[in-house]
């Protein structure tokens, strides 16, 4: 007896991020204040870097009290149960102890709102590779979903950080804090991630580092720069590779897969980052495409080529000649119709957040995110349905990761409740006298500037006896 032929049917999952929620500390820098006391012009600030207020934490505040918050929010706004979380993962930069996770901090947390041990079964870890880790985080727990280990529950991924540098240093105008808690589960309303075609790149290196013990990192500016642009194309090459073999996209002559890239959304230590990040993928992509004909056209100078076939970072930038010809073409791209088209319609709205809050390392691209949903949705020029967002995350040290998704029809129900100035709240404008006493840790928690409500607080770190040294001390502030 023959058996009957059995069709084989693969239901994929979908997988991607539901709801997300912020927090963002109240107080801040303002530019002009910050470019009369360094002695830079404003402008350098406004335009050169796109930075025009810096969020600070307060004394009673930490990366752990941040990402506390924001994970409440995403809690009480989605009426979720502690039941409903199977994970908790935190990415962060500013660990706040050598071996004890973030994440038990803010399971401690949550637990004075929903009762002790409410959270005991959500599992988690803290992740680390500087501003990349939570990408990796959303792609574990994307995949502790597919694999059916979650039990039908959620994961909730956390990305905290506290950007701060040293005074005076060249990285101090790109300080901010922060924090974003995304919700990740199956058929998710906001964006459902591609299968198979998020990609890495990894190599040690030292762009950008924070020995153990040291608050402030220890930063090659020039080469933290290019070697953001460089991982992030080499991690979009692979990225490429992948759709095309996957047969997610497929390519017709004269095209490049950024065309098939409705949105983008990249790492942001500061504003302009994002548009040299653009600017660097649209050469690498269009060179050899027939439309770069057109391009050199319109600019009307020859895009320059590296004589030294090494081609390393330190001789592309040690490359005077080179440089300052590339920069010329750079700048004369920025301006051309082809580029201002794409950035205008793919990436212009992901930038507003930064610069009114700064670089959050980790949150920085999430909060891009966030800030391309929230207003782009408000520009009311196109349903957001369907459209696929680009993401291209890096970590100094380094790695970087590009994937994508796809935003989903409910994503409406969402977007249209954000409004970022109002979820930011009032924010107090900080002189540089208090913003320094602040940065040289010359407050203590209960000398704090604010008094917050319904937001979890420092209460005290280290304990007065040897046994409790180091113990961090929260509480939700009624
Ligand atoms: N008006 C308008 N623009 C002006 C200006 C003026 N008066 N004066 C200067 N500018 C422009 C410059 O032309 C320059 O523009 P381009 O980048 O387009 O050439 C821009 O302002 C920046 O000026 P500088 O080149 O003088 O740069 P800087 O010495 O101030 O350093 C920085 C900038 C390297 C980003 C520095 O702030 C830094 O080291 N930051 C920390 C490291 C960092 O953020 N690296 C980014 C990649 S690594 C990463 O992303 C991980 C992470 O989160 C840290």
């Amino acid at each position: 007896m023959s058996l009957p032929s059995i069709t084989t049917v693969y239901i994929y999952m979908h997988v991607g991020i539901d709801d997300l929620a912020i927090y963002v500390p109240k107080l801040y820098v303002d530019y002009k204040d910050f470019a009369i006391a360094r002695g830079i012009e404003p402008q350098k600030l406004e335009y050169g870097l796109g930075i025009r207020k810096m969020a600070l934490v307060d004394a009673n505040q930490d990366p752990a009290c941040m990402a506390s918050n924001a994970c409440l929010k995403l809690i009480q706004k989605n009426n979720l149960q502690p039941e409903d979380i199977g994970r908790i993962y935190i990415a962060t930069e500013s660990g706040l102890d050598e071996s004890k996770a973030m994440n038990s901090f803010v399971i401690g947390m949550l637990e004075q709102v929903y009762g002790e041990s409410s959270f005991e079964h959500a599992g988690g870890i803290e992740c680390k590779f500087a501003c990349v880790s939570g990408s990796y985080a959303l792609y574990d727990n994307a995949n502790w979903i597919r694999a059916e280990e979650n039990n039908k529950k959620s994961a909730i991924v956390i990305v905290s950080d506290i950007a701060k540098y040293d005074i005076g240093s060249s990285g101090e105008y790109t300080q901010g804090a922060g924090a974003v808690a995304m919700l990740i589960k199956e058929n998710p309303r906001l964006l459902t991630f591609d299968r198979k075609v998020a990609s890495t790149i990894i190599k040690n290196e030292y762009d950008f580092y924070r020995p153990i013990g040291k608050e402030t990192p220890l930063v090659n500016g020039n080469y933290s720069n290019l070697l953001y642009l460089i991982q992030v194309k080499k991690a979009f090459d692979s990225y490429k590779e992948k759709t095309i073999a996957t047969g997610l996209i497929s390519l017709k002559d004269g095209e490049s897969i950024t065309d098939y890239i409705d949105f983008f959304s990249v790492h942001l230590p500061y504003r302009k980052m994002g548009e040299k990040a653009l600017i660097y993928l649209l050469r690498h992509e269009w060179r050899h495409l027939p439309r770069w004909k057109n391009v050199i056209n319109e600019i009307g100078i020859q895009e320059p080529v590296q004589k030294d076939a090494r081609g390393t970072i330190e001789s592309v930038l040690s490359d005077t000649e080179f440089m300052k010809a590339d920069e010329k073409f750079r700048r004369a791209f920025a301006k051309s119709t082809f580029y201002h088209e794409v950035f205008e319609k793919k990436m212009a709205s992901s930038l507003e957040a930064s610069a009114i809050i700064g670089n959050l390392y980790t949150a920085s691209m999430y909060m891009g995110f966030r800030s391309l949903l929230e207003f782009e949705y408000k520009k009311k020029e196109r349903d957001l349905d369907g459209k696929r967002v680009g993401f291209g995350s890096y970590g100094s040290g380094s790695s970087a990761m590009v994937f994508s998704g796809i935003i989903q029809p409910e994503y409406k129900d969402i977007v249209k409740q954000m409004n970022l100035e109002e979820e930011i709240g009032p924010r107090i404008r900080l002189s540089i006298e208090e913003y320094e006493r602040l940065h040289g840790n010359g407050r203590n928690p209960d000398d704090s500037i604010i008094h917050p409500h319904k937001e979890f607080i420092l209460m005290k770190v280290g304990g007065t006896t040897a046994d409790k040294a180091g113990f961090r001390e929260y509480n939700y502030a009624n």
